[in-house]
């Protein structure tokens, strides 16, 4: 029998811990999840989900199952196991580990003899032995690895995929000795179907920055090569679906508007950081994020060349975008493309609005931007814009929309329409 009264407290209850304190509950254990932020709290407690990928019903299930929300962190001394999912932003360009650290101070303060102690936030290599574990210890005498367990395992949570889900996709765990991982590999088995055993912690940390650099290159490939491919008269799509039929050694990425989302955009610039440290650059990730960055402008250029041939003036035209997510089927639109691109037609005198069913507002440059609700104003409109594909899209006609259409990610349900 624990002398703990939860299995699990969760910090930070946003895409990443939500989906673990419900999955943690449906696998049976006692879940605790605390929140800074107490409106979200109240919310949580009132059933509403801040997350697509959770629905209310669900929500609202684990509740009565016996899932706790609180914006108080004194429980947290009851939990078992403590897993850190808080933001790892940048902040002048550079990582900004302060909501780590305040995890940490919040930790420190309740912290018992026994308890497992599990960084979730994406973060550069050397995290949780040198900021984690000493912030913990500068309030704290428990020893770890003897007294308190501490570990690291990078969430890949993919918000909006309805195949591979928190439970089904494989996790990588870490722990900083051999007691701290065999406590970590046990826990993350009651909830996951597959735990992949790493040998430390910068290793686990490392895994995800791999991951994420990984698609940031790649997709700066495809879109250096849209670019070349428009200039060369090739169809970069027809050459992308033909390669794919390679059964071995070809994974198909395909072009579009830039990066966004938490992950893409920020993760590669945390693992050059920390390979500045020692003096050397990450060149890839640097060239890649050029290359992606300038990708909104390209879109804003190419539909410039379209009104031109249109004899459209780009001043007081119309253009309305659909989906400003940074991926579909999400409402998340932090880090996406379609923010730079909005400023971008503002700054040339366009009258831009947008079209998405999971966005309400949306702010840029300090201004709402007008948000399109009635598919029967479309012929209003000078340009159409596809910047999301969401799957709601696949419902609207496009080829009966009288209005030019240019399409930033080949999206399989419009035929006519310039594309990247
Ligand atoms: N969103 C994703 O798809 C995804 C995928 C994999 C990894 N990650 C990583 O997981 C981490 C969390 O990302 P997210 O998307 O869940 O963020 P989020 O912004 O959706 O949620 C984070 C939550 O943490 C809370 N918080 C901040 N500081 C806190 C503190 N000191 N104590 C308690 N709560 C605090 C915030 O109020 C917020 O509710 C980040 O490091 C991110 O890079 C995110």
């Amino acid at each position: 029998m624990s002398k703990f009264k939860y299995d699990l407290g969760i910090i930070g209850l946003g895409y990443v811990g939500l989906p673990l304190a419900v999955y943690s509950i449906d696998a049976g254990l006692k879940v605790f999840g605390y929140d800074i932020n107490s409106e979200k709290v109240i919310k949580l407690n009132q059933g509403v989900s801040p997350i697509e990928d959770i629905s209310d019903k669900t929500l609202n299930l684990s509740i009565d199952s016996g899932l706790i929300f609180s914006d108080d962190s004194k429980s947290l001394r009851d939990c078992e196991h403590i897993v850190i999912s808080v933001p790892t932003p940048l902040t002048d360009f550079k990582p900004d580990l302060s909501y780590v650290i305040n995890a940490a101070q919040e930790i420190a303060k309740n912290v018992v003899k026994g308890q497992i102690i599990i960084l979730e936030s994406t973060t550069y290599p050397g995290t949780t032995l040198e900021i984690l574990i000493p912030e913990i210890q500068k309030i704290s005498d428990l020893k770890p690895g003897e007294d308190i367990f501490f570990g690291y395992s990078p969430e890949r949570i993919d918000p909006g995929n309805k195949e591979w889900n928190f439970k089904n996709t494989p996790k990588v765990v870490s722990g900083i000795n051999d007691d701290s991982l065999s406590k970590i590999k046990s826990f993350y088995e009651k909830i996951i179907d597959t735990v992949v055993v790493v040998s430390g912690t910068k290793e686990a940390e490392m895994v995800k920055l791999l991951e994420n650099t990984y698609r940031q290159v790649n997709i700066a490939l495809i879109n250096e090569l849209a670019i070349l491919c428009n200039m060369l008269e090739i169809d970069i799509w027809e050459v992308v679906e033909a390669a794919k039929t390679k059964p071995f050694g070809f994974e198909s990425f395909r072009p579009g508007p830039g990066v966004g989302g938490h992950c893409i955009p920020i993760d590669p610039k945390y693992l050059s950081f920390k390979t500045r440290q020692i003096g050397k650059p990450v060149r890839f990730v640097e060239l890649a994020q050029e290359i992606n960055n300038s990708m909104p402008a390209y879109v804003v250029n190419r539909i410039i060349e379209r009104m031109n041939v249109l004899e459209k003036p780009m001043k007081n035209s119309k253009i309305l975008i659909f989906g400003v997510a940074y991926k579909k089927d999400i409402s998340d639109t932090r880090e996406s493309p379609a923010l730079d691109i909005i400023e971008n037609f503002k700054s040339k005198g366009v009258e831009i609005s947008f079209y998405d069913p999971f966005v309400d507002s949306l702010i840029v440059d300090n201004k709402e931007v007008n948000k399109e609700t009635s598919q029967e104003n479309f012929e209003e409109y000078d340009m159409l814009l596809m910047h999301t594909p969401h799957s709601e899209f696949s419902s609207i006609n496009f080829s009966k929309i009288n209005v030019p259409i240019f399409d930033a990610t080949g999206s399989e349900f419009i035929d006519d329409a310039e594309r990247i």
